[in-house]
């Protein structure tokens, strides 16, 4: 079999250059089959330290950047009643953390628009599928310095697996992927807990401090 691969660059912080760019995709490839929102990038500082600039350009790439990725590629998707849109956000789309506030609001976002999506496709009757994907830490480098104080239950999980497990998900339609599995039964008492309870808990299981020695991608792993 003959597969053939093209690539093209953006800034998806600047989404007259999303429009632009998926105007030439679809007039050199046509429709678009599969979506998949991974950019992401993270500030790692408590809001007071966060510089303007960085937390303006967090919510631009990690939430605006969706919207009109989906306004470009969706047109077609629900003319042909076929497609896929993966969402990656983070738990930090479920839950807060602290050091996160820019990132968390921003996957919130990210959450808030796979939700809707969602909800909108199911209205219509369209058979558009959708992923959202939440994990916690990833060993890519974005997060290096955060740490887990329960490394059994909220591994910092290797990037091989976590593809593994998104792939699963999006050949199976699966709508929902959190990652890893204990973070099931977390969001589960996040949803049933009150506030205070739940600041005790993310200090028991330490995500409270997980970004204190939070340093960020050093350099590009390969
Ligand atoms: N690494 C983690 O611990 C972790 C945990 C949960 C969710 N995520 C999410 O997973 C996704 C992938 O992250 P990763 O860990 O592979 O990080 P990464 O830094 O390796 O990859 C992020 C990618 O986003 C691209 N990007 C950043 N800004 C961009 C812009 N303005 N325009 C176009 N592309 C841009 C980068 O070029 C890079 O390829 C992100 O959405 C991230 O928020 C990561």
């Amino acid at each position: 079999m003959h597969f053939e691969a093209k690539a093209y660059t953006v800034d998806l912080s600047d989404y007259k250059e999303i429009n632009r760019t998926a105007d030439l995709v679809k007039k050199d490839i046509g429709k678009v089959d599969i979506l998949i929102n991974n950019a992401g990038i993270v500030t790692g500082k408590k809001l007071l330290q966060c510089p303007d600039e960085l937390m303006i350009k967090t919510v631009a790439v990690n939430t605006n950047a969706l919207f009109f990725t989906a306004k470009n590629f969706l047109p077609a998707m629900l003319e042909s009643n076929k497609g896929h849109i993966v969402t990656i956000a983070s738990m930090a789309g479920k839950c807060g953390v602290a050091g996160l506030v820019d990132y968390c609001a921003s996957k919130h976002g990210a959450v808030g628009f796979n939700d809707s999506l969602a909800s909108e496709l199911y209205s219509l009757k369209k058979d558009v599928k959708t992923t959202v994907v939440c994990p916690i830490y990833i060993n890519t480098g974005m997060f290096d310095g955060a740490v887990t104080k329960w490394p059994t239950l909220l591994p910092i999980m290797e990037p091989e697996y976590v593809v593994d497990c998104i792939m699963e998900a999006v050949l199976t339609d699966r709508a929902f992927l959190a990652l890893p599995k204990f973070s099931y039964i977390f969001m589960a008492l996040a949803g049933l807990l009150p506030t205070e309870v739940i600041s005790l808990y993310g200090d028991h299981f330490g995500i409270t401090h997980s970004m204190d020695h939070f340093k960020g991608r050093q350099s590009r792993k390969a």
